[in-house]
């Protein structure tokens, strides 16, 4: 604990002194109608909120802040919420992940700039939660997340829909002429019924899954629907348990440790999580100073069975997996691949803390002996097309397409793609394999999801659903397909990916983990000679900055100057 001058807590640098110093930085906060009590010493206790109506999946985040404050207080605790940047997944243009980096920038300064002793991060949408933990983990204070919650499963016409996976569905559907335009306009209303992020086990339920497996949250952090009254609930708890946190110097680092993430990924595999839970991972452990690699997700991940029958692996969606017993259910089933010594921020152990926990729904939760399908875990490739690796997410793939042989048909960005693929002339067809370039975190930038490219109409109409997708960009956590996805070094920083040309051959083997392009090296060497470096498109501002520091996907796309922690030791006064 950084011992204050006049005091036991970081805080007591700014309140616990009695000259004038001391007395600007009460009084002002005493415009707020706070009593004199609150700056005894206790522990102050920060909530980061990214409530946003800019972000709808943390839009009720104003009541779940009000939630932790009555534990804070109950606790004996001093509340004080604060709202950082908010990422927005599906408004913010041209990515989220553009600016993951800075609001984890604006996050831990803001923590370390104020007087605060403990955190409690409020998190939902996709980016919000990677962006308050790499930013927290900078800091090193005690922290605690708590996700906002999954939707209600969407209702159309008497079936469940789920976040994205349906719209990638329906949005096919429409452009094959199986639906009408007027259908897919109801379908919108049907989707979105209630407060909540995504409610598919993509990013932000996965994200909010690796809160609890890395023992960031309480118990049922993940799945608990964002209107049911116990998401409240743990929203108190988790303000009473942080006063603890602070008392105990429970810090962030004590909690992330190398067998945390060796967990988080076992758990990825079990619950056919997303993508994107990689670069995310990568980056925090990052932050916190684990050493963990891109490699570690597939000798992890490799012999974990996806037990949850999720969309868009599956059919069920989150509300049913909470009523199904939600991740404690899963961690206890994945038995000895947990390390289940690892500390939680509830001070129990993640194997005492699941050692009980029932499963009510088999066909929602499987079992590792049956499970819903044999492999959960990521697959790293390796190859002259990805000599620093590239991912592919076996459980949203077709078998059949895990060892295959096509022509390439390239795009040479995301706009050449949509001006294109709908193209009857396109030369293309089902065997083919789809290659778009310049969409990584430098070449966009920002490295978008977009990996999931459409088929084309002409495949489509054939009745035909998946085909071989290669970029390096991302994919929606809630998408499907056999999309090989964050090649690098990405074709905007040199790679191979930015050599390969319409009609040449690629190989995918995912048994024995290759990708690689038929190409003779010579002839690589030649087209390497001629390519030429896409002129940025910002030369100015963050996103200059954004390209000058971003580092591959391999690391997690964080920037070079942001791994590592900076600590919080209280800064200078500035008075
Ligand atoms: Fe916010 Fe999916 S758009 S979680």
């Amino acid at each position: 604990m950084s011992e204050g001058k006049t005091g036991k807590f970081r805080s007591s640098e700014w309140f616990g002194s009695s000259d004038r110093i001391g007395f600007i930085y009460r009084s002002w906060m005493k415009n707020q109608g706070l009593p004199e009590h609150l700056f005894d010493g206790r522990p102050v206790i920060g909530i980061c909120n990214t409530w946003s109506e800019l972000t709808p999946c943390n839009a009720h985040f104003r009541q779940i802040a009000d939630r932790v404050k009555r534990g804070v207080y109950e606790a004996g605790g001093f509340p004080l919420e604060f709202p950082v940047m908010s990422l927005g997944e599906t408004l913010m243009r041209p990515t989220t992940m553009l600016f993951r980096n800075l609001a984890s920038m604006d996050v831990e300064e803001t923590i370390r700039a104020n007087p605060l002793d403990g955190v409690v991060l409020l998190v939902g949408c996709d980016k919000t939660t990677p962006s308050l933990l790499m930013g927290a983990a900078s800091c090193d204070l005690p922290t605690i997340t708590v996700s906002g919650g999954p939707m209600l499963n969407g209702k159309f016409r008497g079936e469940d829909i789920g976040s994205g996976t349906s719209v990638w569905k329906f949005s096919e559907e429409v452009r094959c002429g199986l639906m009408s335009e007027c259908d897919f306009r109801e379908a919108e209303g049907c989707m979105s019924r209630s407060a909540g992020h995504c409610m598919t086990m993509g990013t932000a339920s996965t994200m909010a899954s690796m809160v609890e497996a890395l023992g960031m949250g309480l118990p049922h952090n993940a799945a608990i629907p964002a209107v049911d009254s116990r998401r409240y609930a743990l929203a108190h708890m988790a303000g009473r348990r942080i006063v603890d946190l602070v008392k105990e110097d429970v810090r962030m680092s004590r909690i992330l440790t190398r067998d945390a993430f060796e967990n988080a990924v076992r758990v990825v595999g079990a619950i056919g999580g997303s993508t994107n839970a990689v670069v995310h991972l990568l980056a925090l452990a990052g932050r916190i100073g684990v050493n963990f690699e891109l490699e570690d997700w597939d000798h992890l991940g490799r012999d974990v069975p996806c037990l949850v029958n999720l969309m868009p692996s599956g059919k069920y969606l989150m509300e049913d997996f909470y009523y199904a017993g939600g991740l404690p259910a899963v961690i206890r089933e994945l038995g000895d691949l947990i390390h289940r010594d690892a500390l939680t921020v509830n001070g129990k152990t993640i194997g005492e803390n699941v050692a009980d926990a029932p499963c009510y729904n088999r066909d929602v939760i499987m079992t590792v002996k049956e499970p819903f399908k044999s492999t959960g875990g990521l697959v790293v490739l390796r190859g002259n097309l990805c000599p620093d690796g590239a991912i592919i997410k076996p459980s949203a793939a077709s078998p059949e397409l895990m060892k295959h042989r096509g022509r390439a048909v390239v795009f040479e960005d995301i706009e050449d793609f949509h001006a294109r693929i709908d193209d009857d002339a396109l030369d293309v067809d089902e065997s083919c394999v789809m290659v778009l370039k310049n969409c990584g975190p430098r070449g966009y930038p920002g490295m978008p999801e977009v990996g999931n490219m459409p088929l084309p109409p002409k495949v489509l109409k054939k009745g035909i659903t998946d085909m071989v997708r290669i970029s390096d960009a991302r994919m929606s956590g809630t998408a499907y397909g056999t999309a090989v996805l964050h090649v690098a070094p990405e074709s905007a920083a040199g790679g191979t990916l930015g050599l390969v040309q319409n009609g040449d051959f690629i190989e995918l083997d995912v048994a024995a983990r290759t990708l690689h392009l038929d190409v003779s090296d010579d002839e690589l060497a030649r087209r390497r000679a001629e390519w030429k470096a896409p002129a940025p498109l910002s030369s100015r501002g963050y996103s200059k900055l954004y390209v000058e520091h971003v580092m591959q996907a391999n690391r997690g796309v964080d920037f070079d100057f942001l791994v590592g922690s900076s600590g919080a030791t209280v800064p200078r006064d500035s008075h």
